[in-house]
């Protein structure tokens, strides 16, 4: 039989309904392009099983504990955060229209409003206050009360990347007519490079398919832009992918650089999507030194398998070793550092804004032609 894995808390939500009647309530809840990416990812049942923005209760839950109020696990609190002038107007048990610029999107029930406590949350979710770090530098500049309460979402934000927007039930039918049984889902942020390659295909090796699902909502003004990215994943994929074991998709999430609590979050809502395993590597979604290079591997052992639902698949660090001539991790290979190729983030930013070509021992020459021609370009158009 080739059964889908269940969605997180065991249905997938839907909170879709282009029909549902908006126009005549008064009241508008303004919301940043965070908020608006949240409420579609809500809507289409990547956030199994949540059904709107948390409550003081959940707020609190998920904050201190890890988990829904219900006990069922979720690390990173889903909030509609606006400020206290919205707050004066509302009346819990009333509905709201959520717009962006204008325009309506979806539908609130008003069912909590409260202040959240962001110095606990910053904490506790992100393991620092250092308004440095980017994560915590947002939540502190969001506004400073919360409601909480059910959504329903009317229409769909403009879409960027069309032909790779896939809702969790889309991914789902995919990946079962492609008679996947088991699939590994990877997150990044970045191009991938020869790094991310390894870890994909070793990873790979394993299951039936790999969904490579890129984060194309809000990131931090420094890391390269989802348009480029999309291009150079796809230009990655074209030379040295099996077009049958690879599936491409968008995550339209903002990234919130919470380390060890966004790699618990980025498993859950890949389970959603369908994966059955889940690529957690060195320092997963971490920025700077907040993070210890394998935290966000640790964080998994606080939970059992069951209560996850999906598998989490390791990966020490890994480069291109030059005596050992071939991709390798600090797991599997034996020799000095001196003999790793290792480039951070910033280093081949910096090398791709130049111009100079990172060498082919760290990414594919398909990746950094595609990335040096969309760099030069976006900033010329800046
Ligand atoms: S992230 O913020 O989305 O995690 P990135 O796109 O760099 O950043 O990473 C994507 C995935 O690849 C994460 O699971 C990360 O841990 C893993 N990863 C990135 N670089 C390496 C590396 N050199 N060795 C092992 N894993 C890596």
């Amino acid at each position: 039989m080739n059964m889908t894995i269940p969605a997180h808390g065991g249905t997938l939500i839907n909170r879709f309904d282009r029909q549902a009647g908006y126009e005549s309530l008064e009241k508008e809840i303004p919301m940043d392009a965070i908020a608006l990416s949240d409420l579609e990812l809500i809507a289409i049942g990547a956030y199994s099983p949540l059904t709107g923005f948390l409550k003081q209760q959940d707020y609190q839950s998920v904050v201190e504990s890890i988990r829904l109020a219900n006990g069922i696990v979720w690390s990173i609190p889903i909030t509609l955060l606006i400020p206290d002038e919205i707050v004066s107007t509302l009346s819990i048990g009333e509905e709201a229209k959520l717009t962006f610029e204008g325009k309506t999107y979806g539908i609130i029930k008003v069912e909590d409003i409260y202040s959240p406590d962001k110095q606990i949350e910053a904490e506790l979710v992100y393991g620092t206050k250092d308004p440095a770090h980017p994560g915590v530098n947002k939540l502190f500049s969001r506004p400073d009360r919360c409601v909480g309460g059910e959504i329903t979402m009317i229409r769909r934000p403009e879409k960027g990347f069309a032909d790779f927007h896939y809702d969790p039930k889309d991914t789902r039918r995919i990946f079962k007519q492609s008679g996947w049984k088991t699939i590994v889902g990877f997150q990044t942020r970045n191009p991938v490079h020869r790094a991310h390659e390894y870890i994909q295909k070793a990873a790979l090796e394993t299951v039936d398919g790999l969904f490579l699902n890129p984060l194309v909502g809000e990131t931090k003004a420094d890391d390269i832009p989802a348009d480029v990215r999309m291009e150079s994943y796809q230009a990655l994929l074209e030379n040295y992918y099996p077009g049958n074991r690879v599936f491409l998709a968008v995550f339209p999430a903002a990234m919130r650089y919470a380390g060890p609590r966004e790699a618990i979050f980025h498993a859950l809502v890949r389970k959603n999507y369908g994966c059955t395993h889940f690529i957690v590597g060195r320092d997963h979604a971490g920025v700077g030194n907040y993070y210890g290079t394998y935290d966000s591997q640790r964080i998994f052992s606080q939970f059992t398998v069951e209560e996850l639902g999906i598998v989490p698949k390791f990966f020490e660090h890994s480069f291109y070793c030059l005596k050992c001539e071939g991709m390798a991790s600090s797991k599997t290979c034996p020799h000095d550092e001196g003999e790793h190729v290792i480039l951070s983030g910033t280093k081949v930013r910096e090398m791709l804004r130049n111009g100079e070509l990172p060498p082919a021992t760290f990414s594919r020459k398909e990746v950094v032609e595609v990335l040096i021609k969309g760099l030069s370009q976006n900033s010329a158009s800046a």
